[in-house]
């Protein structure tokens, strides 16, 4: 570690002095330093004092997809900017329309994008979609929005409405009527004694639609894997019986793609692993790696239609997100799906996640806190028990130690977060689509002594 420079210094007091950070406890910076990156290269980043770590979370939470230090993207962004940085999408712009084509390209069966900047922007679009829909087309029925246990869906008053982890939604209500739980799908802390796990927890959605009744139920939104829920990947049988349920009683599938979009899983998108149709799909973090701020509800022809009647004044979907209108998310998301596609990243995402899966396989064999494993491409989690038998939780506070002496090996690492009551037990694991096989050794073998370090 270097001596941190005068102007690092000043940085960093006056970040501890004014900055609100996302998801901290801010006691603890009136004794530590608040932890200040300063720049990144491919996998790489480094803090104010030169230390260098391995991302294994793509910017924390997910986003760079493509790794740090893309000149291409920089420069995309930059030439559209001096060219025209702006203008509200009521109008169009060239990146705007091109970058539309090329996602729809990649999506069969969808085939309309509404822009915004965040994933909480982009699922409350769809959930006023379907207030909408149900005010207009539906004289009021349709209108419940269900969601499952443990996904969640963003940080306003509405997504959080639609919240499946408490301990993120607690203290913030009281909430908007009319959203309504189903019961998650870990099979790893089954809720049920049977063989076809999958269809029988998707049974279970079907049995709260028909206790809420079918006529008042519009959607049906889900994470494709449930992410900062504790990585859950629905068990084989789950997503056909989900088409056949929302077919069965007419209400829209909502997918949300906010971390599994743009190839985070080894296929464009989380539910194209699946097979399924579905009516809407948001995403946001890796559509443009972070290099820019952009969002996309898509949706089908058939929804877009609904939208369109003349006769009716307020017919037309009448909302706005102003900086939908900036030109920088589009063109650097051209950019970002260029990348992906010229260098692989889908093939390799597959590859390496197949690698981490195995090494972490292999850990399991090792420490018996490592209770279940489980992931899709690069879309990796741990689950920390005290005991296998019983499967008891570890506690956060040890999970965390966990991901601090990762930390101390030079490798970031993420973990449950004020998410599950007595569940912030897993380990996330999310480096960027370009992850090499000695990146993804790295990443575990930082794993290995951080559990030996912290549990023996
Ligand atoms: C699955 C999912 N949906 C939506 C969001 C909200 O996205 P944003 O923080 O961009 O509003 C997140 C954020 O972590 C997420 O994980």
């Amino acid at each position: 570690m270097t001596a941190m420079s005068n102007d690092m210094r000043h940085v960093t007091e006056a970040d501890r002095a004014h900055i609100w950070h996302h998801l901290l406890q801010h006691k603890a910076l009136e004794t530590n330093d608040p932890r200040i990156i300063v720049k990144g290269q491919g996998m790489r980043v480094w803090d104010q004092n030169g230390t260098e770590f391995l991302d294994a979370v793509s910017g924390g939470v997910w986003t760079v997809n493509v790794g740090y230090g893309r000149e291409r993207i920089a420069n995309a962004v930059r030439d559209q900017l001096i060219e025209l940085p702006y203008f509200a999408q009521s109008v169009g712009s060239i990146p705007a329309a091109l970058f539309s084509e090329r996602l729809l390209e990649k999506m069969p069966g969808m085939s309309r994008v509404y822009y915004a900047n965040s994933g909480s922007e982009a699922n409350e679009k769809v959930f006023k979609m379907v207030r909408q829909m149900s005010a207009r087309l539906h004289d009021g029925r349709k209108w419940k929005i269900l969601y499952r246990e443990r996904d969640y869906h963003g940080a306003t008053i509405g997504t959080l409405a639609a919240c499946g982890q408490a301990e993120r939604a607690m203290q913030y209500g009281p909430y908007p009527d009319g959203f309504v739980s189903v019961p998650h799908c870990l099979e790893y802390r089954a809720q049920w004694d049977v063989e076809d796990y999958g269809r029988r927890a998707a049974d279970a959605i079907e049995e709260v639609i028909l206790r809420e009744g079918p006529d008042t139920v519009g959607l049906l939104c889900l994470e494709p894997v449930t992410a900062g829920g504790g990585v859950i990947v629905p068990p084989a049988g789950y997503w056909d019986r989900v088409q056949e349920i929302c077919r069965k009683y007419d209400i829209l599938l909502h997918i949300d793609e906010v971390v599994c979009g743009m190839g985070r899983t080894g296929e464009w998108f989380g539910y194209q692993n699946y097979g399924i149709k579905p009516d809407f799909v948001t995403m946001a973090k890796g559509v443009a790696s972070g290099y820019a701020a952009i969002s996309c509800t898509v949706t089908t022809e058939a929804v877009f239609e609904k939208f369109k009647d003349a006769s009716d004044r307020l017919s037309y979907f009448r909302d706005i997100s102003t900086f939908g209108g900036c030109t920088a998310g589009p063109a650097a998301a051209l950019e970002n799906m260029l990348i992906i596609e010229e260098e692989d990243l889908l093939g390799n995402t597959k590859a390496m996640g197949a690698r981490i899966m195995a090494n972490l396989g292999a850990l399991m064999e090792k420490h018996a806190i490592i209770g279940d494993v489980r992931g899709a491409g690069l879309f990796v989690g741990a689950e920390l028990v005290t005991d296998r038998s019983s499967k008891e939780p570890v506690a956060e506070a040890d999970a965390q130690r966990v991901v601090a002496e990762c930390a101390k090996r030079g490798v970031m690492i993420g973990v449950t977060n004020r998410s599950l009551v007595g569940f912030n037990n897993t380990l996330c694991f999310s480096p960027a689509l370009i992850a090499t096989a000695d990146d993804i050794d790295e990443i575990t073998e930082a794993v290995d002594g951080a559990l030996t370090a912290v549990f023996g």
